[in-house]
């Protein structure tokens, strides 16, 4: 932390991982658990959150509550008293701000009209629903249990029972074609989304998808067409007027989810629940902190219990993680971050350098920011490395 009052805080957001699905997909690491009723007793839940929230708050008491985001796993099995719960117990602990943007990531199979109607009077004001594709086959080979009809029929209660509605999409699936790409994205335009996140398909280690491709049982698309694919989901949605904010997430203006924007600016969020990673600016510490919660259930559920939170590691960022993790996260933002604002927390990059990526294309010409061009957004990894070598 660069400065130490708190007027000099960052905003405050809270992150909650519910870590249960009714099924696990073939793609996912995500820290996912299959539910089992005998696991999730909302009091047990409920107690837990509470728990972690309060010591959380012992670390980071000032300021209200902007942004909530309860993420996961499928955070629409959670029961709405247990939502309703969690959003209490922040009310009680900071206060939520008037205008708070409270995300929920649900699946369809687990999002009937009735549901979604409970968790938007339990406080919820942003569903973020996992659609995946609009696309039975390719449902199927994502071991998606839903179809396309269900998720439009997902999408379409949540855009009348929530002030803000998002779906999820994964493309540059095996034997995709770009054309196959663009009449699917554009009839997820057609639903009239003011927030899509649309992903490549990555094969993750450890996941059966790993395996299948080892085993040269599941071929991605070349990188030609992949790259195709990524500029047909710009053009479509720019045309449509969803510019993409951030590589994978697309909004109408206005629309941009609140949490991840201020989490990628350098915003506290508290990690509460298995698995949760969290960055709380602790004053009486002086420092900035680094949180990262047990990823077994049960495991949290019990140091939850003994020691009043589940983290297994809390530590202070040096200052080499904060100016990666500023530069990593800024380069995201497609209006990249501001030089001022990261030099407010303590991250002063070398002019010579940036004049050099400017100069070769990679960086925006503005000069007070750290901005990425459109060429170097295609090659992130390079850029990022060239900064921070
Ligand atoms: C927590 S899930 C969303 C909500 C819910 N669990 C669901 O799947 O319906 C987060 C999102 O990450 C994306 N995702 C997860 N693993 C991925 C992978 N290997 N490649 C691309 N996208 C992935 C999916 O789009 C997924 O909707
Ligand atoms: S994609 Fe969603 S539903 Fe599937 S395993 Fe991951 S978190 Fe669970």
């Amino acid at each position: 932390m660069s400065t130490a009052s708190p007027a000099s805080l960052p905003p405050l957001g809270v992150y909650v991982h519910w870590p249960f699905c009714a099924a696990i997909c073939p793609y996912c690491d995500f820290n996912v658990h299959l539910l089992r009723n005998s696991q999730t007793d909302p009091a047990d839940w409920l107690r837990a959150y509470r728990r972690e929230l309060a010591h959380a708050q012992s670390l980071r008491p000032q300021g209200r509550v902007e942004t909530v985001f309860f993420g996961g796993g499928t955070p629409s099995l959670m029961s709405p008293d247990l939502v309703g719960g969690i959003l209490s117990a922040i009310e009680e602990m900071w206060g939520l701000a008037a205008e708070a943007e409270i995300t929920l990531e649900a699946n369809p199979m687990s999002a009937p009209e009735t549901h979604l109607k409970a968790l938007r009077a339990a406080g919820v004001t942003r569903l973020s629903l996992g659609v995946q594709a609009f696309d039975d086959g390719a449902l199927k080979f994502l071991g998606r249990t839903h179809s396309a009809q269900d998720a439009r029929v997902a999408f379409e209660a949540a855009q009348r029972i929530f002030p803000r509605a998002s779906f999820d999409l994964i493309y540059a699936r095996p034997n995709q074609t770009p054309d196959a790409w663009a009449s699917e994205l554009s009839a997820a335009l057609a639903l009239t989304p003011q927030h899509m996140s649309l992903y490549q398909l990555t094969i993750e280690a450890d996941t059966p998808f790993y395996k299948h491709q080892a085993a040269g049982k599941l071929i991605l698309p070349d990188e030609d067409a992949s790259a195709d694919m990524y500029e047909i989901t710009q053009s479509l949605c720019a045309s449509a007027g969803l510019p993409a904010y951030e590589i994978s997430n697309h909004a109408a203006e206005g629309h941009a989810c609140r949490h991840n924007v201020a989490s990628w600016q350098g915003g506290d969020y508290l990690g509460i629940g298995p698995g949760a990673h969290g960055r709380v600016s602790c004053l009486e510490k002086g420092a900035r902190l680094s949180s990262v919660a047990h990823r077994s259930p049960s495991e949290w559920l019990a140091q939850v219990e003994t020691d009043g939170h589940g983290w297994a590691e809390l530590h202070p960022l040096d200052g080499e993680s904060v100016e990666m993790e500023a530069v990593l996260l800024g380069l995201r933002l497609v209006e990249g971050v501001g030089l001022d604002a990261l030099a407010e927390r303590g991250v002063h990059l070398e002019a010579a350098r940036l004049a050099d990526l400017r100069a070769a294309g990679l960086l925006s010409a503005d000069t007070s920011r750290l901005q990425a061009s459109p060429e170097g957004r295609l090659v992130l990894d390079h850029l990022s490395g060239r900064l921070l070598a």
